[in-house]
């Protein structure tokens, strides 16, 4: 690994357990915006702390799950740590040992959010503890694991970007610090001195709203009000639509009860914006009449005529819907639906002017200056709009994670692949 010299901050993260007016901190709390070298910086220092003050000990790293956690840590510890130590893994145990300067110690692998970490961590006894993204982590298991840290002078190490103020990370760990006897670093992304000013630019781009505040500015501030604050009809809804590609996308928002919704969406021929060209809403409950499957799939069929399909993504639970286009020969995708990654999404391309409405979308132009921030859930300190019509919202943010972010993720991965 060829560093760029740390920042002052990193630098910090990496040494404080060895500077004598910092050592007698029971932990370190990096948080801040995203890319800002906290993960690198914490998870060296991390391995340096526990290999020189221990020998023969057990140590806890944790991430959200476990695939995360190899992907953004332990798979780049060796490379992080060449010619320092020697990393011995096994896999299936999710257990990895570390060698170097005559000593050995033992690192367990475990996901918080995995059903299985929280019993696997409750027995053991552990020297030292790090937590990557420890804000997306259920509280149990954090507590769980800083409580099995009676080994003699064990430490904390915890990183994260930030979420709501009423948090339980923000309110009982970040806030509560000093009392705790923790260092606390708050990180940005001049920190991290391998982001160039082009990147740092377009991660700039990327977020809006509470988002930009959260993973740009790095700042635990709530999410309240509208949504998508973004949303401006002057330049995202326009009577006049660019010509586009032949084939389209239907995104399906799908309700027995509730609201069913479709929407049509092409792609800018000369360009790089998707057009949401047109919609369709059935309200059951306030037509007084609730439509069967059979029923949609034909409005459906009706709705794409002189349309090149490509695929149709449908709302995941809908397995019966699902099931009656796939009868009818329809390309069908269950659709991504986890909502925060969803609205990041759509909030930065809203942000990038990437999305167009056709004005005839009207009961979507009407959802975007209607969808909000569920107050009371933020003051338990849980993200989450409020679950009223939200029909196009879902619809959009269904086509917008299914096809659009996995295409982008899938550009990001081929150079790594050549
Ligand atoms: N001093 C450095 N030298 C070289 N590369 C660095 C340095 N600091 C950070 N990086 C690189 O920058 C990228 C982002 O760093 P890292 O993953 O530690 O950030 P983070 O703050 O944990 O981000 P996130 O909040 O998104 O998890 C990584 O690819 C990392 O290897
Ligand atoms: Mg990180």
């Amino acid at each position: 690994m060829r560093y760029q010299s740390f920042s002052l901050r990193q630098k910090t993260a990496l040494t404080w357990w060895n500077r004598s007016e910092l050592a007698g901190y029971d932990g370190l709390i990096c948080d801040g915006s995203v890319r800002s070298g906290k993960t690198l910086s914490m998870s060296v220092g991390f391995l340096l702390w526990s290999m020189t003050r221990f020998d023969g000990e057990q140590f806890a790293i944790c991430g959200k799950t476990i695939e995360a956690l190899r992907r953004n840590v332990t798979d780049l510890l060796p490379k992080w740590l060449e010619g320092i130590y020697t990393f011995q893994e096994r896999r299936s145990e999710n257990r990895i040992t570390v060698t170097g300067n005559g000593r050995q110690n033992t690192y367990y692998l475990f996901g918080g959010k995995d059903e299985s970490s929280y019993t696997l961590i409750q027995g053991m006894t552990l020297a030292g503890v790090l937590l990557d993204e420890a804000a997306l982590m259920p509280r149990s298991f954090v507590e769980q694991a800083l409580a099995r840290c009676s080994v003699e002078g064990s430490k904390f190490w915890f990183n994260c970007n930030p979420a709501g103020p009423d948090h339980w990370f923000y309110t009982e760990w970040v806030k509560r610090c000093g009392e705790k006897h923790l260092l606390h670093l708050h990180f940005t992304m001049e920190d991290n001195p391998s982001l160039s000013r082009q990147v740092r630019e377009r991660y700039e781009r990327m977020y809006s709203g509470v988002f930009y505040d959260r993973y740009v500015r790095g700042l635990w501030v709530s999410a309240d009000g509208l949504v998508y604050d973004g949303f401006d009809p002057a330049r995202h809804v326009s009577d006049q639509l660019p010509e586009t590609e032949g084939r389209c996308y239907v995104s399906v928002d799908y309700g027995t009860r509730n609201p069913t919704v479709f929407l049509l969406w092409q792609r800018e021929k000369s360009g790089e914006r998707w057009i949401c060209r047109k919609e369709y809403c059935w309200d059951g409950r306030k037509r007084r009449r609730q439509k069967t499957d059979g029923e949609y799939a034909e409005d459906l069929q009706l709705f794409l005529t002189g349309y090149n399909l490509q695929t149709v993504i449908v709302d995941p639970s809908a397995a019966s819907f699902i099931t009656e286009l796939r009868k009818n020969g329809l390309p069908v995708q269950a659709a991504d639906n986890r909502v925060l990654d969803g609205i990041r999404s759509v909030s930065g391309l809203l942000r990038e002017g990437k999305l167009l409405f056709s004005r005839e979308c009207t009961q979507t132009i009407q959802e975007f200056r209607s969808y909000v921030w569920d107050e009371d859930a933020a003051a338990a300190g849980v993200d989450r709009p409020v679950k009223e019509h939200d029909h196009c919202m879902d619809a959009v943010r269904y086509f917008v994670s299914t096809v659009l972010m996995r295409a982008q993720a899938r550009v990001r991965r081929r150079p790594e692949r050549l």
